[in-house]
């Protein structure tokens, strides 16, 4: 953890920067080492609110706070997730680290192969549909949907909300005779998705279909998927040593196998054992996620930039921002230290953001012109991501002229009119949104956010503030079950008994 002292000096640098603009100009070189190039990423830190003091200072900190032991410790696979007294080995599912856990994840992803394979080639298959949510959902979904261009298996749906329209919506025009049901749970027992499993099997059922020869699970439990019926040879498994966030590596990509095919899941995998290997053996100032994760801090603790806007210049990517909101959110949006003291500064930015251009014609008027100053992420490619070469080239000419334009600003015409600038933003290219890359991309961002939360001194590996919730829904649905809540019983019971009232009528 960054400490008081060492924070304090670091505002204090930060307090007494130029702006970017200047600091181009003073500085010639200032795009060369705050550049960092890896893996196939090419990324663009310049116009960050960083100039050299500043950068020594950060990286002096991680060495003092001892990064690069803090890896070592997660690829050793010792319990660093010290609340749970759990160990953090997402990247043994690629080939990284601990190697007894590795064995376990390969001969997991063999099996999910052989399994996808079989679903591939199946004529009577047309469809598959993956019921999870959280890690179970927006990994494969976003990936899925990023390589979207390497897609030949069948129609893949996702189903993710309790909300009975989303699994209306996603079965509407499929044949439940020729569609494969994968329930993704970790623990096989959330309630979204267990409801959504249980609706599946009916409309397959309804349909004289033999089920359980239709439905696949991807568990970390799987007593619990073999006493809710999968047969054992469908159980795909993965470990309680993988958080949700961190899980689309594992057996929880099957869909993504199921639609890309093995080669292509290999690579993805290949991809993100690359970075892997950057972050452990490359030093601080090159190391992509850890300059990455730094900046991050910066602009969350000692800028006190509350968010973050990430704008993939890709509609491939549009699933990008609601994958980082869990990875970052879920992993660093907490109060307390590791060792459960109040920490007395703040923790995770709000990520949130959505595809461009679209977001220009839409929130970029407050990005450049509003109160707020938020950081932005873009993210793009190269190669073209469609069949329009002149259109990619307008697509990227607009992610750098926003990039630009929010760092330099424009003053001197009128107040309605200008630009305060001196707003940071980082540019993320890949060289092509390849299976590869995207798992470079993404391995980026989970040690990123490792970073953020050894920096910022909590325990980034467990989610205790997602239970307060799941315990309340359960008395209001009981209350509601029963037809009346009691004024004992909750702080929204009149609110209950509205809605009870309101339905009998
Ligand atoms: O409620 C949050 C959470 O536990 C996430 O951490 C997880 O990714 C998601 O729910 C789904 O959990 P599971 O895979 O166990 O169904």
């Amino acid at each position: 953890m960054v400490n008081i002292d060492s924070l304090q000096r670091i505002r204090s640098l930060a307090t007494q920067m130029p702006t970017i603009a200047e600091m181009f100009v003073a500085d010639a070189l200032r795009a060369d080492w705050l550049t960092v190039d890896a893996c196939g990423l090419h990324v663009d830190f310049s116009r960050q609110l960083i100039d050299k003091n500043l950068f020594d200072a950060l990286c002096k900190e991680l060495t003092q706070i001892g990064i690069a032991h803090k890896f070592e410790q997660m690829f050793a696979g010792e319990p660093i997730n010290i609340t749970e007294e759990r160990a953090v080995s997402h990247v043994a599912l690629r080939g990284s680290g601990d190697e007894s856990k590795s064995a376990l994840a390969k001969e997991q992803l063999r099996r999910a192969c052989a399994l996808a394979e079989r679903i591939r080639s199946d004529v009577d298959v047309d469809a598959v549909i993956n019921i999870g949510i959280g890690g179970s959902d927006l990994g494969p979904q976003m990936v899925v949907k990023a390589l979207r261009s390497f897609c030949d298996g069948p129609v893949m749906r996702f189903v993710s909300n309790i909300d009975p329209a989303d699994f209306d919506e996603a079965v509407e025009d499929l044949d439940p005779r020729r569609t494969v049901v994968v329930v993704s749970s970790k623990t096989f027992t959330t309630l979204e998705t267990m409801h959504n499993a249980h609706r599946a099997r009916t409309w397959l059922r309804d349909a004289g279909v033999d089920w359980e020869t239709r439905f696949v699970a991807a568990t970390a439990h799987r007593e619990a998927a073999i006493a809710w019926g999968i047969s054992k040879d469908n159980c795909l498994e993965f470990f309680d040593w993988v958080g949700g966030r961190f899980s689309v590596s594992s057996v929880i990509g099957f869909p993504v196998i199921v639609a890309v095919g093995e080669k292509h899941f290999r690579e993805f995998l290949a991809g993100m054992s690359l970075m892997d290997a950057h972050v452990c053996q490359t030093s601080l100032e090159k190391n992509l996620p850890v300059i990455h994760g730094a900046l991050w801090f910066l602009n969350c603790v000692v800028h006190q930039l509350p968010t973050v806007a990430v704008v993939p210049y890709s509609h491939d990517l549009s699933r990008l921002p609601a994958f980082l909101q869990q990875l970052v959110m879920e992993s660093n949006g907490k109060s307390v230290d590791i060792h459960g003291q109040v920490v007395s500064h703040s923790t995770t930015p709000v990520v949130w953001g959505e595809a461009g251009t679209n977001g220009q014609h839409a929130f970029f008027q407050m990005l450049h012109q509003g109160t707020q100053v938020v950081p932005v992420e873009f993210v793009s490619s190269v190669a073209p991501m469609g069949s329009d070469g002149v259109a990619h080239d307008l697509l990227i000419a607009n992610m750098f002229a926003q990039s630009q334009a929010l760092a330099t600003g424009r003053k001197g015409v009128s107040p309605h009119r200008d630009f305060p600038g001196n707003r940071p933003s980082t540019v993320v290219m890949l060289d092509a949104l390849t299976p590869e890359r995207l798992g470079a991309l993404i391995a980026m961002y989970e040690h990123s956010a490792a970073v953020q939360g050894w920096m910022m001194g909590i325990n980034s590996f467990d989610q205790f503030g997602v239970e307060l919730g799941k315990d309340v829904a359960v008395d209001i649905a009981q209350a509601m079950s029963q037809g009346v809540a009691h004024t004992s019983q909750t702080l929204t019971h009149p609110l209950t008994n509205w809605f009870l009232k309101k339905k009998r009528h």
